[in-house]
């Protein structure tokens, strides 16, 4: 059942995210945005071994490529990409082919990129298998690989034909996994949406449940949000740049940890900590704001304070991302709770004074 069909408006290009229930295998959904004979699914293992068959089945009149990439952030990269054009060639896909990612955010990614590059451009959906990937990484159409000089650094801007967002997937995802991707949902509150953020605030035990009901909700909201910010800056050169809150914290922090110790959607969430209480400490929120977000974000179970970097290792980090200037840091602050603003005059001192009221969250 396909619950709502929400469109991304761009200027050349609107096209349909779906979400729902038992949708991703629907031949007939898949068809309407297939426009040759050829598709090629990537994927990875542990996907595959729970839903690639009946998504082969529901593909059952193409000629049909399947690319399984290793589990992990790590092999989001160039050589993997080199080995889904290569497939692509080996096995004669022309220009009308449809790629299609089935997975996490790094299956869509790494897809998006061969589909932005085969041929100058083909055709691919997006069947987002994660939380992450479903209210966030499917829509919008960037796409990349990771360098070993940083994360996405190697991409292109291609949109998909359609979003396949089927919530019963997200039934088989591990728990920290998707506790992870509730970071993302937080953040559609806490930057545009203050009702949404109180309703997460009573509904955490039915989301922490994976119930259906509150992920169609979750996801009404989210995808919403997330297409109608992208349709008004598919660039990123402006509005998009919200959805950046709590990231410059976060990225910090996720290297920092060697990419080891926080799933990304964690960073975030003490990223979002910390934008927040910056934000109460320049007064731009009262600071009962910044208990409540911090309360929420515990409540999910979101540690925030364990053994943190110091001030000097978080601004030193920091001032390698592009976003500082002068001194002076551009950061993502909130000026109420779903209302969140560009703030281009944090100093480095104000941060170490953020990281001391922080280290006192229990
Ligand atoms: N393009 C964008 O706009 C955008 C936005 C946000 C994040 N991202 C990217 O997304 C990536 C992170 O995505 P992610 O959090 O989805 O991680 P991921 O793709 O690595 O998936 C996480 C893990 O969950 C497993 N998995 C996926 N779906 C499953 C399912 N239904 N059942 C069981 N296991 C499942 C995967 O095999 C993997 O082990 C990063 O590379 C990040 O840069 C991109």
């Amino acid at each position: 059942v396909i619950h709502y069909t929400i469109p991304l408006h761009l200027d050349k290009h609107t096209y349909p995210i779906y979400v729902g229930q038992h949708i991703f295998a629907s031949t007939e959904l898949l068809a309407r945005h297939i426009r040759g004979k050829q598709v090629c699914i990537i994927t990875q293992e542990k996907i595959a071994a729970l839903y690639l068959q009946p998504l082969l089945r529901a593909l059952q009149g193409y000629q049909c490529a399947v690319f399984s990439l290793p589990d992990g952030e790590q092999y989001k990269n160039l050589d993997e990409w080199r080995k889904i054009l290569d497939l692509l060639l080996q096995q004669g896909h022309e220009r009308s082919t449809t790629l299609i990612a089935l997975g996490g955010g790094v299956v869509g990614d790494i897809t998006g990129f061969a589909a932005a590059c085969y041929q100058r451009g083909v055709n691919y959906i997006q069947i987002p298998t994660t939380l992450i990937a479903q209210v966030d990484a499917a829509i919008g159409g960037k796409t990349a690989v990771n360098h070993s000089h940083g994360k996405n650094m190697i991409g292109a801007f291609h949109q998909p034909q359609c979003v396949i967002a089927d919530v019963n997937l997200l039934q088989t995802l591990p728990a920290r996994e998707y506790i992870a991707g509730l970071a993302e949902v937080i953040k559609y509150g806490l930057i545009d949406d203050a009702m949404f953020f109180g309703w997460l605030e009573m509904n955490r035990d039915a989301l922490l449940a994976k119930k259906t009901d509150a992920l169609l909700h979750v996801m009404h909201v989210c995808v919403s949000m997330k297409a109608r910010i992208v349709s008004e800056d598919e660039r990123d050169l402006g509005r998009r740049n919200l959805l950046n809150f709590g990231h410059s914290f976060g990225h910090a922090l996720e290297a920092l940890g060697q990419y080891q110790r926080f799933l990304h959607g964690e960073a975030v969430a003490i990223g979002m900590a910390m934008a927040a209480t910056l934000s109460g400490d320049l007064g731009l929120i009262p600071v009962a704001t910044v208990q409540r977000i911090v309360n929420l974000l515990q409540s999910f179970g979101f540690v925030l304070n364990d053994s943190l970097p110091t001030s000097a290792e978080l601004i030193q980090l920091m001032r390698r991302d592009k976003k500082m200037q002068l001194g002076k840091m551009n950061l993502i602050l909130l000026s109420g709770l779903g209302r969140a603003e560009k703030v281009s005059t944090v100093s480095e001192s104000q941060i170490e004074q953020m990281l001391q009221k922080f280290s006192s969250y229990k």
